[in-house]
């Protein structure tokens, strides 16, 4: 039998690139090789060698985080090269990277998402204006950004200014939004036509941990991931339903993961992930392997749902 031919893409350039590659070796290491010729290309090093050998290859595998990964231009890359990719296209990559458009489509679905305001750098900053509209506490973030890098919770107006600081390093606009105290959970889509909703997770940073920060999202046991979520069923489908519309508006293809605060009875959507994290126990692995989806055979889906698309396509 003719192997497909993969590229799988990992590592590139954003600060998460060590995630990315951590994935990568993951994604390599759970992928059919009788059914797949792997080829890893690592975009920090080698866009050139992958323009070169456009032609062999068959399918990509972005498994990329950040700006320049999974913000549509590696997307637009590769359908300058006519190859295939799983997952959300160009416009819905930069959709759901920026956080501020995402939330006005959010808004504009009729899903419920923190209030928030945007700043740009090197505008006067008026923290009394910021704490009136918003309240406190407030979670400060840059617009661009993912793995919780250069995001901060405020509790004190004094230490406002430190924390945008902060996410400018990491973006030149930054969001401060309100801070939403409940059940933290993220929601899984996978398919098109026929998308299902996965089993919810519930995340739970262990004490050591203000939020779900870079370091409890990635040392191991920090953080509790209880799948499916200790949520009532209506609560359940509920979050299941935001995360479904949030994917439709957001034009994602695929799979996505969208990030939820459940206060009460209400669901605050935070943002989409477009290429969720991909280690074998990830979020999005671990809600598919509890609707008996386990790693290989979410690779296969991905890998067949988008080559439908690109077949649907010519
Ligand atoms: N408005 C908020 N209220 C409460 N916690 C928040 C809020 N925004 C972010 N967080 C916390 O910060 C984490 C990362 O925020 P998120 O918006 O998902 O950005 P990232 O792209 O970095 O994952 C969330 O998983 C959550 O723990
Ligand atoms: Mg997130």
């Amino acid at each position: 039998m003719n192997r497909l031919k993969v590229a799988l893409l990992s590592g590139g350039t954003s600060s998460e690139r060590n995630v990315s590659l951590k994935s990568g070796d993951q994604v390599l290491d759970a992928l059919d090789k009788t059914k797949y010729q792997i080829f890893r290309f690592d975009p920090k090093f080698d866009l050139g060698k992958l323009v070169a050998e456009a032609k062999k290859i068959d399918v990509a595998l972005i498994i990329l985080h950040g700006l320049h990964g999974e913000d549509g231009t590696i997307q637009g890359l590769l359908d300058l090269l006519n190859i295939p990719y799983q997952g959300t296209g160009v416009l819905g990559s930069a959709l759901a990277m920026n956080k501020m458009v995402s939330k006005q489509i959010y808004e504009q679905a009729g899903l419920l998402t923190p209030p928030y305001q945007v700043f740009n750098k090197g505008e006067n900053i008026n923290t009394d204006q910021i704490i009136g509209k918003i309240g406190l506490p407030v979670v400060v973030k840059p617009l661009k950004g993912g793995s919780s890098i250069g995001m901060s919770i405020v509790r004190s107006e004094k230490d406002l200014p430190y924390a945008m600081d902060i996410a400018f390093q990491r973006d030149d606009t930054v969001m401060a939004e309100k801070y939403i105290k409940g059940i933290e959970v993220t929601g899984g889509v996978l398919g098109n036509k026929e998308a299902i909703t996965l089993p919810v997770v519930e995340i739970i940073p262990n004490e050591a941990y203000e939020f779900f920060d870079y370091s409890a999202k990635y040392t191991p046991g920090a953080t509790n991931e209880i799948c499916p979520a200790r949520l009532s069923m209506p609560l359940t489908e509920k979050v299941q339903e935001c995360a479904r519309i949030a994917h439709k508006a957001l034009c994602c293809h695929d799979y996505s993961r969208t990030d939820m605060i459940v206060a009460g009875e209400d669901v605050y959507v935070l943002e989409t992930n477009t290429i969720p994290g991909m280690t074998s126990t990830s979020l999005f692995p671990l809600a598919a392997k509890t609707a008996g989806i386990p790693f290989g055979q979410l690779l296969d889906k991905l890998i067949e749902l988008c080559l439908e698309r690109s077949r649907g396509k010519m």
